[in-house]
């Protein structure tokens, strides 16, 4: 029999992304499928499936019903509707893109190139809860993942260049009006034969100070900028975003030795790739052969992009990976600083394989069990 699945956040935009790749992957066929709203149940929700009238995303008489809930709805909806489903007795699958239950004891988050047969053992302990990671730590494993599984990491330190969309939608819309309010600034001058740039540089700068310039979103120019900020500050100087990096692989590696992983979290004006430096403390010296292999067979969205400027500027950008699910790594090489320390930069999609796209891999592990 048909199991059936609920979804909560479809609209959003992980959940219209998990949407989109679950009808390239034909995966509804598999599936009764109830889409839930909590803001217009009784309206006709996406033309999916022959019955599509949208449930009340708080109607737990409903909720209850279903066999597994995938929520891309956030944090808040979790916190108000997981605990009390599951005290009222529910006991299907949750899976969830939100951070709420990412480090609750009876929860497992997923990633199952790196950690399949967790998975597995969870599910046959009796584990319920499944969480996709944070996007940059997801992003930074599948990156690494050959390195982390041959246990050849001491540590790790990394900057990240993230993307508007890990902030919101909303940041998307509006990094793009700054970019258009930039432009107009100084669109007369633009097409001059003699411009002054210095004259251009400067309105523009000065336009980025007007108190019209949109900022509602990230309370601070995107276009233009780079924002050394994500998320709450913690009490050890780190952000919340750099905090979950560390603590968030750790769990999904489940290995003894905490590996040390620590550096910045960037925001810069791209659209949906989240980008990482990386500077890896190697536990031996490997060749660059050894290295490229032991990468690029850790999983089948890899790829290793050569160290060159036509194969970088091409293949190793947001622009070049953005809608795929490739991982592009490349720019790797031996630093001089020390020995055995490699620096590897990473680009990958981060509404995919950042978010939804390990959801929509365990609801089909979940599936198949
Ligand atoms: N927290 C991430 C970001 C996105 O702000 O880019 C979600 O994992």
């Amino acid at each position: 029999m048909k199991k059936t699945v609920g979804f909560i956040g479809w609209r959003g935009m992980v959940g219209s992304v998990l949407i989109q790749r679950m009808v390239e992957e034909n995966n509804f066929s598999n599936i009764h499928a109830v889409f839930f709203s909590t803001s217009q149940p009784g309206k006709v929700g996406p033309n999916i499936q022959e019955s599509n009238i949208l449930q009340d995303a708080y109607n737990f008489d409903c909720l209850i019903t279903m066999d597994i809930i995938i929520s891309c709805q956030g944090g808040k909806y979790t916190d108000d509707t997981y605990q009390k489903l599951r005290s009222l007795g529910w006991n299907g699958y949750w899976i969830d893109a939100a951070s709420s239950l990412r480090l609750h004891e009876d929860a497992i988050i997923v990633l199952d190139p790196i950690n399949l047969q967790d998975i597995y053992s969870a599910i046959n302990i009796g584990v319920k809860t499944f969480v996709g990671g944070n996007c940059t730590v997801s992003l930074m494993l599948m990156a690494l993942g050959g390195l982390f599984f041959n246990n050849l990491i001491e540590w790790v330190l990394f900057s990240t260049y993230q993307a508007a969309s890990g902030a919101g939608s909303r940041h998307i819309i509006e990094l793009v009006k700054q970019m258009g309010y930039l432009y107009q600034s100084v669109e007369n001058k633009l097409y001059k034969k003699k411009y002054s740039i210095l004259d251009i540089e400067k309105t523009m700068s000065k336009s980025i100070q007007e108190i019209n310039f949109p900022k509602q979103e990230f309370f601070a120019p995107l276009a233009g900028n780079v924002l050394p900020w994500i998320d709450c500050a913690m009490q050890n100087n780190q952000t919340k975003e750099e905090w979950k990096v560390q603590v968030e692989a750790n769990k999904i590696l489940n290995i003894n030795n905490t590996i040390p992983i620590d550096g910045t979290c960037v925001r810069v004006g791209t659209f949906r790739c989240h980008s990482q430096a990386f500077t890896i403390k190697l536990k031996k010296d490997l060749s660059y052969s050894n290295i490229h292999n032991i990468l690029q067979e850790h999983n089948n969205w890899i790829r290793i992009i050569p160290n060159n400027v036509h194969s970088t500027l091409n293949l190793l950008t947001p622009c070049a990976v953005t809608g795929t699910l490739n991982i592009a790594v490349g720019r790797i090489r031996k630093l001089n600083i020390s020995t055995n320390l490699l620096s590897v930069f990473s680009v990958g999609d981060q509404l995919l394989w950042g978010a939804a796209e390990p959801l929509r891999r365990t609801l089909m592990i979940l599936l198949s069990t």
